[in-house]
């Protein structure tokens, strides 16, 4: 008898492509795109063929930028891929995984899809969000086989430090368990940009991409840091999904890293602008209680009163303004701001937030 997947699809990703759109999209996660003419490039850096398990340029630069050995480097499209194919190596139908609440959906969606026992741990409001790993430790069991965190934080922004982390991996290690972080966002803090969680021994399972601090989506150059014989699973595992990358795309990614560090200015100057612009929005808000983290590109208010699913629809329909409702993730009295877009659009986007808040409280 075939089982029924738990999960199919994500329905957070089918809203954010069907859906999200308006003049004002505050609903993204990461820097505005960058357009092939942003990257100095020309045709003949190309090339369409490349044979084997990954460029080996790309893994080079990778390795040399994240400290690793290019054995610790699995490519994939983007942070999605990254998260699939890892989390496929990982967990086999009925394991158990403990997964952070709230999250990113679609890391819940593949996980239930895989047929895997999903438990949660919740990151409170009333903590900043923190991980607590008393938390932690009061859901696991023998029986827990990976851990899952976003880091920084998608919805709130919120980034765990190397302590905290230190205090999960110990956790995982006497349970004979590995920790899967997401870090997509943790290079919004630039120069301040703690090092990687792989380095912090061999529990630790990382991905990443060059899409969300760099505005560089469209590359879908993703990737996961592990230690050589789970990398070299992954790799075996990649043969029955994507087997081969798309070699024009690696390609331009290695040419992206060599221009990073310049990428990078543009996107931090952009996002201290807009934190400003955000941090001034809610000052004047006595409707709204929000965890301000001083980086990232997301934050994720909660109203005082009521579900933050009208406001959003209201928002959408009269103010052509988007954000994302908190019930993708799993709390419906919050919203997702996103801080990476062009900072006259934020500020717009955000008058009118103001104007909708100012209707919906009186409807
Ligand atoms: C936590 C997290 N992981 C992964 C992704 C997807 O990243 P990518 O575009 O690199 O696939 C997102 C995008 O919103 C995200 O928030």
């Amino acid at each position: 008898m075939t089982r029924e997947r738990e999960a199919m699809g994500s329905a957070y990703m089918h809203w954010a492509k069907t859906s999200s759109q308006a003049r004002f999209n505050l609903a993204t996660s990461g820097l505005a795109n960058l357009s092939l003419q942003d990257l100095h490039v020309s045709l003949a850096d190309l090339e369409i063929t490349n044979g084997g398990y990954g460029y080996e340029t790309l893994k080079r630069a990778l390795a040399a930028r994240y400290q690793v050995d290019t054995e610790n480097i699995v490519t994939a499209a983007g942070t999605s891929f990254a998260n699939h194919l890892a989390l496929a190596a990982l967990l086999n139908p009925g394991d158990e995984v403990l997964i952070e609440h709230p999250v990113y959906e679609p890391l819940l969606a593949v996980a239930r899809y895989l047929g895997a026992k999903v438990k949660r741990f919740a990151r409170r409001f009333e903590e900043g969000f923190r991980i607590l790993p008393k938390e932690i430790e009061h859901q696991v069991s023998a029986n827990t086989r990976l851990l899952v965190i976003t880091n920084l934080h998608n919805p709130t922004g919120v980034l765990t430090d190397v302590e905290t982390l230190k205090e999960v991996g110990e956790i995982a290690r006497r349970i004979k368990a590995r920790i899967l972080v997401d870090e997509v966002y943790l290079e919004t803090l630039f120069e301040g940009s703690p090092r990687t969680s792989f380095h912090l021994g061999n529990e630790f399972v990382v991905t990443n991409s060059l899409t969300k601090a760099f505005g560089l989506s469209g590359l879908r150059c993703g990737w996961i840091l592990a230690e050589p014989e789970l990398a070299r699973r992954m790799w075996l595992l990649n043969d029955i999904f994507a087997a081969t990358p798309v070699h024009a795309g690696e390609r331009l990614s290695v040419l992206a890293l060599h221009q990073i560090e310049e990428i990078a200015e543009r996107s931090h100057a952009l996002l201290d602008r807009n934190h400003l612009l955000m941090n001034q929005f809610l000052d004047t808000r006595t409707d709204l209680e929000t965890i301000r983290p001083a980086f990232g590109t997301t934050m994720f208010p909660r109203l005082r009163t009521g579900s933050a699913d009208s406001l959003c629809e209201l928002l959408r329909e009269r103010y052509d303004t988007s954000v994302v409702p908190g019930s993708f993730f799993e709390m419906p009295s919050h919203f997702r701001i996103g801080l990476g877009g062009d900072s006259e659009s934020l500020a717009k986007g955000l008058e009118r937030l103001g104007e909708a808040l100012d209707q919906n409280r009186v409807r």
